[in-house]
C-alpha cells in the first residue's frame, strides 16, 4: 500500500497551549484511517494544519508524494484532498441542491448568472440521489436537520471527486438512522477507491468501520494499529482514563 499522506513533526502552539506537538504519521491510499483520543488532544488542530486551514509553526505535510505544507484549503480541495468540520459548514441561505452545485467550484455570482455547467448540474442530481436529498433538494440548508447538514457537507465535497476525505466527527449529534447512513456512504465511497481519515468518539463506529486506527493524546500519536491492537493497549487505556 502506498502512502497517501504523510505528516512529519508537525508543531501548533497556542499561546502557552502545545495543541500539536512533533506530531508524525501516514495514511496509506485505500485505508479508512481512524484518528482517536480524548478531548483536546488535538484531533481538530491537525485537520486545521493538514488542510491549511490554519498554519503549522514548524513540520511538514506530503500529499500524494508532494509537499503541501501551507497550502490554501482550496488548492488541497482541487488536488483532491477535502475535509468536513465538527460543525458541519454548509451556506444556510442556498437550498440544497444550490450547496451541492457552489461545492463544485462555482462561485456564487456564476451560479445566480446561470453559467453552472451541464456537467455540475447532472453531478449535483447524482448526489442528491445518491444521498437520497432529492426530496429536500429545494429546501434552503438552514431548514435541514443537524445531522441532514453533515450528509449534505458530506456530499457536498464529493462534488471534487476527492482522493482524501477527512473527516472530524461525522456521527456527533446525529440520529442512529443517520449515523447508518453515514456509514453507508463512507463504505460505498471507500469501495469505490476514496481514502477517509476520520476523527470520531463513537468508539463502535470506529470498530466496525476503521482500520487502522491512530491514537491521540496530548498533540501526537501515542499507539497505533489494527482496532484490536489499540484497544489492549495500557497506553491507550491510561490516555482516555486520565492516569
Ligand atoms: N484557535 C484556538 N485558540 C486557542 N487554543 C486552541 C485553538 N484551537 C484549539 N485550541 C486548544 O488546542 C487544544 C487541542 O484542541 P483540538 O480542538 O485540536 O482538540 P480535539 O482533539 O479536536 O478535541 P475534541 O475531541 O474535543 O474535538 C485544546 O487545548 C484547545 O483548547
Ligand atoms: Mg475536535
Amino acid at each position: 500500500m502506498s502512502v497517501l499522506l504523510e505528516v512529519e513533526d508537525l508543531t501548533k502552539r497556542f499561546g502557552g497551549v502545545t495543541a500539536v506537538d512533533g506530531c508524525s504519521f501516514t495514511v496509506d491510499e485505500g485505508t479508512v484511517t481512524a484518528l482517536i483520543g480524548p478531548n483536546g488532544s488535538g484531533k481538530t488542530t491537525v485537520f486545521n494544519l493538514v488542510t491549511g486551514c490554519l498554519p503549522a509553526d514548524s513540520g511538514a505535510v506530503r500529499f500524494s508524494g508532494r509537499e503541501v505544507t501551507g497550502m490554501s484549503p482550496g488548492r488541497l480541495y482541487q488536488r483532491g484532498l477535502s475535509r468536513t468540520f465538527q460543525q458541519a459548514r454548509v451556506f444556510p441561505e442556498l437550498t440544497v441542491l444550490e450547496n451541492l452545485v457552489v461545492a463544485g467550484g462555482w462561485s456564487f455570482a456564476g451560479l445566480f448568472r446561470q453559467r453552472v455547467s451541464r456537467a455540475d448540474r447532472v453531478r449535483a442530481a447524482e448526489l442528491l440521489d445518491e444521498f437520497r436529498l432529492d426530496r429536500v433538494g429545494d429546501l434552503l440548508a438552514a431548514e435541514l436537520s443537524w445531522g441532514q447538514r453533515k450528509l449534505l457537507e458530506f456530499a457536498a465535497l464529493l462534488m471534487s471527486d476527492p482522493r482524501l476525505v477527512l473527516l472530524d466527527e461525522p456521527t456527533a449529534g446525529v440520529n442512529p438512522i443517520l449515523i447508518e447512513t453515514m456509514e453507508a456512504h463512507i463504505r460505498a465511497r471507500h469501495a469505490a477507491g476514496t481514502t477517509f481519515l476520520v476523527v470520531e468518539h463513537d468508539m463502535q463506529f470506529v470498530m466496525r468501520l476503521c482500520d487502522p486506527v491512530i491514537v491521540f493524546d496530548r498533540g501526537c500519536p501515542i499507539a497505533s494499529g489494527t482496532p484490536e491492537h489499540v484497544q489492549s493497549d495500557p497506553r491507550v487505556l491510561d490516555a482516555y482514563l486520565g492516569e
